[in-house]
């Protein structure tokens, strides 16, 4: 008998207890979480259960809704491929990576953050492009955009030497790898900024587009009468090693949809100032009027330069 306590002792995994009731669910749940030796991991779970218990008893969930929640993230893990990444378009869609980006940048809103949310459609592998070159590589109907950006350091001082990718949908509202009439890599580049912090480059104007619909993010959209448009932006990505890598996007002063982004991106530090131009003056002799320019400045703090995961290839 004592030989067989003792084996037990030796080999039984932790107890974390049996549930008795709806009330004790999270106790003996958070008890079997406990043991990560991981501390971060222990914090972030144990966070998480209780606030999606809380959710749950809140909401009154019921079995079927449960079902269709299942159901709703298996349907987002299989409508992501190379190409698309449902998974980033959903947290996207509720806010989720707008409120974990703020809450990292600018002091947790305590200041304007130039940062925003990466979105799908990064690509690591943009061209490098010499400044005052263009981004456009295939033919792209559309109002020209010349974009003249600074990078600098919270005091003011040009950042030289800042990798930067730029990637932005076309006037027709299609990124490159959703467009077939556009070139690879077309309306994508990267840059490295010059002594005074410039970079700069030809586009075109982008228009806003519809994020994809055909997927479950779509039909949450439908059920909750929401339109997919996001406003038209510029995305870009400035990464240097000593300064934390700025992901950001300038928004389209005209816009109809800034104040109706469907994934929340628009902050009013974000709008940029695209200044129409149609006085008669031509930056490049095949250049028809209107055209706009951009001009802009990105702060970067300092910190740890890390690369984001590619959303897709
Ligand atoms: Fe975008």
């Amino acid at each position: 008998m004592r030989d067989q306590v003792d084996k037990r002792d030796t080999s039984a995994p932790p107890v974390h207890g049996i549930v008795e009731d709806a009330d004790g669910v999270t106790d003996v749940v958070l008890a079997a979480m406990n043991g990560a030796s991981n501390p971060r991991l222990r914090e972030v779970m144990a966070s998480f259960v209780r606030h999606l218990h809380a959710f749950a008893r809140e909401a009154q969930l019921t079995e079927a809704e449960y079902d269709l929640a299942v159901d709703f993230l298996n349907r987002i893990g299989q409508a992501t491929h190379e190409s698309h990444n449902e998974g980033i378009l959903f947290a996207d869609a509720v806010g989720f990576s707008t409120l974990v980006c703020l809450l990292n940048n600018g002091r947790n809103g305590a200041t304007e953050t130039a940062s925003a949310l990466l979105g799908p459609f990064w690509r690591d592998n943009s061209p490098p492009t010499a400044n005052g070159g263009s981004i456009v590589r295939s033919s792209t109907p559309g109002p020209a955009l010349f974009v003249t950006c600074r990078v600098t350091g919270p005091d003011g001082a040009p950042l030289a030497g800042v990798e930067v990718d730029v990637w932005q949908a076309s006037p027709a509202g299609m990124y490159e790898n959703q467009d077939p009439e556009q070139a690879g890599m077309n309306l994508r580049g990267r840059f490295v900024t010059d002594e005074e912090g410039r970079f700069w480059f030809r586009s075109v104007k982008p228009a806003g587009y519809p994020v994809p619909t055909d997927g479950p993010v779509g039909d949450l959209l439908r059920a909750q009468s929401r339109h997919p448009y996001r406003p038209a932006h510029l995305h870009v990505l400035g990464h240097k090693p000593g300064y934390k890598t700025l992901i950001t996007q300038v928004f389209v002063d005209d816009d109809a949809y800034l104040e109706s982004d469907v994934v929340f991106g628009v902050t009013r530090h974000l709008i940029g100032d695209y200044r129409r131009r149609d006085d008669g003056s031509r930056p490049a002799p095949d250049v028809e009027a209107p055209w706009y320019t951009l001009d802009y400045t990105f702060v970067m703090e300092p910190g740890e330069a890390k690369r984001p995961v590619p959303p897709i290839k």
